[in-house]
């Protein structure tokens, strides 16, 4: 079965849809170890775990090679983050054709303008495209989905740009026309009021997403029943491995030895398993260890149909 449809089976039994955020294979391994319905290929991570301000700096190409590489190290249906879409619509159109073919479950396009600023961030102020221009571009989107499982994710930025709750409601309506599948009314305020708010108040058909970061202490269920279909945990799991490693690589500096903080750590068997090293024993035994080794080169019968010299012999 394809991912596609995995996921439009998440959303369509009762009850709310959570994802994880990840950056890699590892970290969408864990993702769905933790028990995830699905991973959100997180464009912050990704551009963090390069070590590059979430600010439209990555490539497409970028961007698709890690969502693929956490597509292809889970079982769960991946939704990648693609920005402002890299461009106008014909990017967008691009951009959809090429994360379909890579297997990717959806995609979920912001309306800011590119390059795009990361939300979060206190000083960097966000423009937005017009609504008219975004809805053409998730008109473009939905056009060039050849799968029709494929889902399209509108994300607006309106209550982080300040344009207000009523401009909020009013794009977000106008992407559901457009034709997302679903909408994310994003906020970094520390308090859920908005999202409550605007939740209560939608009226659409078309699922709700949330990505509770900044009011982190609300719960799904809360959300759930705000009207949110699906919450995204999109940067936990960078962080805490940031401060692991962090208090990982300065205790052993401290001690000068790498055995100090071994409690903290993942054994070496772990590591092995959550990289597959099982399957390679097996594949050893069936196709390497297995195989019996050829004669000796000089001990080979000579074959009359054998033109090769014995020194082509591998
Ligand atoms: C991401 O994870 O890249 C997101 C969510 O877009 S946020 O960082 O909150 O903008
Ligand atoms: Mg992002």
């Amino acid at each position: 079965m394809h991912k596609t449809a995995d996921f439009r089976n998440l959303l369509a039994e009762p009850g709310p849809v959570v994802l994880g955020g990840a950056y890699d294979g590892l970290s969408a391994c864990l993702t769905e170890q933790a028990g995830f319905d699905a991973v959100w290929a997180s464009g912050f991570c990704i551009s963090t775990s390069k070590r590059v301000a979430d600010v439209g700096l990555l490539t497409m190409t970028e961007l698709l090679s890690a969502a693929a590489d956490i597509n292809k190290a889970t079982s769960l249906p991946v939704i990648a983050d693609v920005d402002d879409g890299f461009g106008d619509a014909i990017n967008v159109v691009r951009m959809v054709r090429e994360y379909e073919a890579a297997g990717i479950a959806g995609i979920c396009i912001e309306d800011n303008q590119h390059p795009k600023r990361n939300s979060l961030h206190d000083g960097l102020r966000s423009k937005l495209v017009t609504l008219e221009e975004f809805s053409a571009k998730l008109r473009a989107a939905k056009a060039a989905q050849t799968d029709p499982d494929f889902v399209v994710i509108a994300r607006t930025e309106a209550l982080i740009a300040d344009e207000g709750m009523d401009a909020a409601r009013r794009r977000a309506t106008a992407y559901a026309e457009a034709g997302a599948d679903m909408i994310v009314i994003h906020s970094r305020a520390a308090e859920p009021d908005d999202i409550r708010d605007f939740g209560m108040r939608w009226s659409g058909d078309v699922p709700l997403v949330a990505i509770p970061t900044t009011y982190a202490h609300v719960t799904v269920a809360e959300l759930y029943g705000y009207g949110y279909k699906m919450a995204i945990f999109a940067n936990q799991a960078l962080r805490a491995a940031v401060r692991a490693m962090q208090a990982t690589l300065q205790s052993m500096m401290q001690a000068q030895t790498p055995s100090s903080p071994e409690a903290d750590l993942a054994s070496l068997n772990e590591i092995f398993t959550l990289a597959g090293f099982e399957e390679v024993r097996e594949l050893e035994s069936r196709f390497i260890s297995g195989v019996r080794p050829h004669p000796p080169a000089a001990q080979q019968p000579a074959s009359p149909t054998q033109t090769h010299h014995a020194a082509d012999t591998p």
